[in-house]
């Protein structure tokens, strides 16, 4: 269990008056590209950072964004912030300045009244993934304070998750509050708890199911990695996507925790995975899938089998979907899992990126108890581990 008090942007009522405040969010969003013209996908992680942005601006702030978004090797056209500087301005009703040149922003602060400031992508700069001093002084120097609101980057030692708090008075905002909050309540839960596990990499998860383990009722495996296991047991999965370096690990996870792992016992098949109709799909015991047949996603027996385990516990945590949900004739084993949780009385948590856009797709997240934004960052933090921005915010 993580124990802490934090710095939060609540204390700053009524003392920011036209301070200079540099905020980190997340807009790391995903985009589509219509062929020159590129739209954000899903702009959840831009209104959750509204609470705070706003709080900001009624207290009279000069406020300055800073982001990330994708993983450019250096300056992309593609992952320019244009897109979101345009999304901001119309959730917040007010002029999104957007600045590419970082030696402006002295000369933009001046003039400065009601627009809100976001300097372009971080990641065009190699200091910020090198966490580099020099490249974090050249942004904090020019700042009063720092608000930290990027809950699902602060896993990550970078320049502005790690060097600005060193040197600027940081502030937690209201998302990474709420987000630590809510993740805290199941570490520090007495009640058993149910894990529901999906995707592809075991490896990603395997902290999370280490270090919840112990107090877990299930352990329940779908989506691409329940391959990994079948094959681990020895089983024939077909064309199945699985990983062969974490046979080792799936092989470690059933011998220390058989009793609680619930691996599917069918699995919905196609000859592809672009398949277009339900008939081009058969569903398989998962004793033995055809030799020419790759898994999808969970079967009929197993959704059954899953909502029998996950009524056992009251707290409950999803990571990953349990199919191929890219296509939607695969993501029914996990809709008609959420449809279903949705209803129930546990503590139901969320998190990681793909579970979090499926949520929202079937237009269910309201429906929970909280959707984490953030993917690695959700796992570090169930996992235990302490973030290193945590330093610079925790109440001594
Ligand atoms: C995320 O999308 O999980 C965060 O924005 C972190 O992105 P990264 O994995 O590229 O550091």
């Amino acid at each position: 269990m993580i124990k802490m008090k934090i710095r939060t942007i609540k204390e700053l009522k009524g003392k920011i008056k036209d301070k200079k405040v540099l905020v980190r969010t997340d807009y790391n969003v995903p985009l589509k590209y219509k062929g020159k013209r590129i739209e954000i996908d899903d702009d959840f992680r831009i209104r959750i950072s509204l609470e705070t942005l706003k709080f900001l601006r009624r207290e009279g702030a000069r406020i300055t964004i800073i982001t990330h978004l994708g993983r450019p090797k250096g300056k992309d056209a593609k992952l320019s912030l244009e897109p979101i500087a345009k999304k901001l301005s119309k959730l917040l009703r007010t002029r999104v300045i957007l600045i590419k040149d970082y030696s402006c922003i002295e000369e933009v602060l001046k003039w400065q009244t009601d627009e809100i400031i976001l300097l372009e992508n971080l990641r065009y700069n190699e200091g910020e993934e090198k966490n580099s001093k020099r490249f974090a002084r050249k942004i904090a120097k020019h700042f009063d304070l720092f608000v930290f609101d990027a809950f699902s980057t602060a896993h990550r030692k970078h320049a502005s998750t790690y060097q600005i708090p060193s040197m600027l008075k940081t502030y937690a905002g209201f998302r990474f509050v709420k987000e630590v909050q809510n993740l805290n309540k199941v570490l520090k839960t007495k009640k058993k708890i149910g894990l529901i596990i999906g995707g592809l990499k075991i490896n990603t998860k395997i902290g999370l199911i280490n270090n919840l383990a112990d107090r877990s009722k299930s352990i329940l495996i779908g989506g691409a990695m329940m391959f990994t296991f079948l094959k681990a047991q020895g089983k024939e999965i077909g064309k199945s996507i699985f990983k062969e370096d974490e046979i080792k690990t799936a092989n470690k996870i059933i011998k220390n925790h058989e009793k609680k792992l619930v691996l599917p016992k069918d699995a919905v098949c196609a000859l592809k995975r672009e398949v277009k109709t339900k008939k081009q799909t058969r569903v398989f015991s998962t004793e033995e899938i055809p030799k020419n047949y790759i898994g999808l996603d969970i079967g009929p027996k197993t959704v059954k089998l899953f909502k029998e385990e996950i009524a056992k516990s009251k707290v409950i945590v999803w990571n990953g979907p349990l199919g191929y949900y890219e296509n939607k004739l695969f993501v029914e084993g996990t809709a008609k899992i959420m449809r279903w949780l949705s209803k129930q009385k546990s503590y139901r948590l969320i998190c990681g990126g793909d579970t979090a856009t499926v949520v929202r797709k079937l237009k269910l997240d309201k429906k929970f108890d909280f959707v984490s934004s953030g993917g690695g960052a959700s796992l570090f933090f169930l996992s235990g581990k302490k973030f290193p921005i945590m330093k610079f915010i925790e109440k001594q």
